[in-house]
């Protein structure tokens, strides 16, 4: 949630563009407004150019600098208006502060900075920050750049909650990030002598591979002439050594898709297969932190279905396994225990409610196996063991390709730890293959039409049973945050239990059904919707004459969700593109959700 992203030392003193490049990359983080700083060449005097909505095309017309730094929002504290967005400044402009977070103790902060004078522009927890160096800088009239890094080290650490900052100090051209709890990176390129920062990867790739994770408590110091981390709680500088980063600038590219979402959806002909080739052992390995262990999984939205899906997967493999909402975790907290694994699936690994959840977990000494896409997270750091799917950069706000990877990760571990490794190996690679040929141009064709059909209903239903459930879960969450249709998934079995009432004359409701024993239960249930004039849309493998319209998918076995999911995934892409939404970035969206 929001993104950050600096230069130093910009080699063709052209920061307002570097900057601006930068948070076109990150916007994914949040699209409420952006804004940027820049110190001007020759003197110590810091310009901003600020605006609510989203970056799109848009063009800077700051001056010149060697030093920028810029932000993308995601509103917590204070509507969506240019005074809200960041950088914010100290009263005499000299300073200019972006975050990531929520200050939770800013009113108190703000209360004593307003007793002695300050005023403040914005609403945000953010402006307390400068306003705060400002404060313990003006006793210091011709200040070092020491003074200033020791006043952002002592601002920082009086803030609660998780956070990160970049603040940029105009008279010493230095820009110091300080993180606790929300990530930052720091860029090198070595031959051109240039630093960045910023929340993630892709926007870091088109200048350099060479990257520094911050830690929680740890702070960056860049200057043209430096480039230190800090460990906050000891003010002492560290040795580090740099990690190059395994991704190339097309992978955060749309390579000619209209959106990152269709290309990351056709991605899973490619992704799982990868994510299993590249992890097998590593999996294995797993399966030893899971033998004869409580075993929970957790995670949030699309994460938390994955994480449902593992739960069925054990229970099918004969073993035991919870699954539990990473935001409902504390009612559940005195079920772990040190025999218990705790199974975090996140593709950011930065999701504040599962970080909760993972530490309340680590506090009661369960042992954590994290299930992430990106790299350097903090919750791969946190836990003790984690797979990496290694999909590529998700840039989609939606989760697709991430989340399908990690289901096949939970699958191959559920059948590791019955000896079916072998046969779960076969299946994943036959998915592939016909992943490879369903997800063609005739399957689009289908969906776009449906498409259009279903533009302007107002409730989609989903039934499944079995796998096919948490399968529905997923599907009906891709049209709801992708179309803004009202899409809910129930249990085949749920439905005359009540929700059977809501059926009238018309209403389109999707069957996800496999060849497997339940498949004719699934068609009992559609001859019910139908029996009451639904209109029945079955993803299947094969057709069944109660189907209106029938949606094939490839039959592999257990395995055939996945294609069933795929489904909603692009009917979802496609019924929000027809409805003029913004695939890629939907509304009161962020991609990793850093506040709890
Ligand atoms: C939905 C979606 C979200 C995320 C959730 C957890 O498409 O992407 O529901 O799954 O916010 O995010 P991660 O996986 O980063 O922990």
């Amino acid at each position: 949630m929001c993104g950050i992203f600096a230069v130093v030392n910009d080699k063709n003193e052209n920061a307002p563009q570097t900057v601006l490049d930068g948070l076109k990359k990150l916007e994914y983080r949040g699209y409420d407004s952006w804004g940027i700083a820049v110190r001007k060449l020759k003197t110590p005097i810091i310009e901003v150019e600020k605006h609510i909505g989203k970056i799109g095309e848009a063009k800077t017309s700051l001056p010149p600098s060697r030093v920028g730094l810029g932000h993308t929002r995601w509103a917590t504290h204070g509507g969506v208006f240019d005074k809200n967005a960041h950088p914010h400044l100290d009263s005499k402009k000299q300073i200019a502060v972006v975050h990531n977070g929520i200050i939770e103790n800013y009113l108190e902060i703000k209360e004593e900075l307003i007793r002695k004078n300050h005023r403040f522009l914005s609403e945000t927890d953010t402006e307390v920050v400068a306003h705060m160096i400002e404060e313990t800088l003006k006793e210091k009239k011709d200040y070092s750049i020491g003074d200033f890094v020791a006043q952002v080290f002592a601002a920082f650490k009086r803030l609660t909650g998780s956070n990160a900052i970049g603040v940029l100090d105009s008279k010493t051209e230095t820009i110091v990030a300080c993180r606790n709890g929300s990530p930052l990176v720091v860029g090198v390129d070595e031959r051109n002598h240039q630093l960045f920062l910023s929340s993630d990867i892709p926007a870091l790739l088109k200048h350099t591979k060479k990257v520094y994770f911050l830690n929680d408590n740890e702070a960056a110091v860049l200057n043209k002439n430096l480039f230190q981390v800090y460990d906050l709680k000891k003010e002492k500088p560290k040795k580090i050594i740099l990690e190059t980063v395994n991704l190339k600038i097309s992978d955060a590219e749309k390579e000619g898709y209209p959106h990152f979402l269709l290309k990351e959806i056709e991605e899973q002909k490619r992704t799982i297969l990868k994510t299993i080739e590249k992890n097998q052992d590593r999996i294995r390995e797993a399966a030893k932190f899971v033998k004869s262990r409580k075993i929970i999984f957790t995670g949030c939205g699309t994460a938390y279905h994955c994480a449902l899906l593992g739960k069925y997967f054990f229970a099918k493999s004969g073993l035991a396994a919870d699954a539990i909402q990473a935001n409902e975790f504390s009612a559940f907290r005195y079920l772990i225990d040190d025999k218990t694994t705790v199974m975090a699936i996140s593709q950011s690994g930065e999701t504040a409610d599962t970080l909760l959840a993972v530490k309340s977990a680590k506090k009661n000494k369960a042992k954590v196996l994290a299930v992430i896409n990106s790299r350097g997270s903090t919750l791969e750091r946190l836990s003790d063991f984690f797979i990496p799917i290694q999909t590529g950069p998700e840039i989609a706000v939606v989760s697709t390709k991430a989340f399908t990877s990690q289901l096949a990760v939970l699958y191959l571990l559920a059948k590791i730890l019955v000896n079916k490794e072998k046969v779960a190996l076969m299946k994943i690679r036959l998915l592939a293959r016909k992943l490879s040929h369903w997800l063609d141009r005739g399957l689009k064709d289908q969906l776009i039409n449906l498409a259009k059909k279903l533009l302007k209903e107002k409730h989609l239903y989903i039934i499944g049973k079995e796998l096919n459930y948490p399968a529905a879960l997923e599907f009906a969450l891709k049209v709801k945050e992708t179309a803004y249709t009202h899409a809910e998934a129930f249990a085949s079995g749920e439905l005359k239990h009540g929700v059977i009432a809501l059926i009238e004359k018309g209403i389109p409701c999707f069957v996800l059904i496999s060849k497997d024993e339940y498949e004719n239960d699934l068609i009992s249930a559609a001859t019910e919707i139908k029996a009451r004039n639904g209109t029945i849309f079955g993803v299947s493998p094969a057709d069944a004459p109660v189907f209106d319209y029938h949606i094939p998918t490839p039959d592999v076995d257990e395995l055939t969700i996945i294609p069933n999911i795929i489904v909603g995934q692009l009917l979802a892409y496609y019924l929000g593109v027809g409805k003029g939404a913004d695939p890629d970035k939907p509304r009161n969206l962020a991609k990793s959700v850093t506040v709890k």
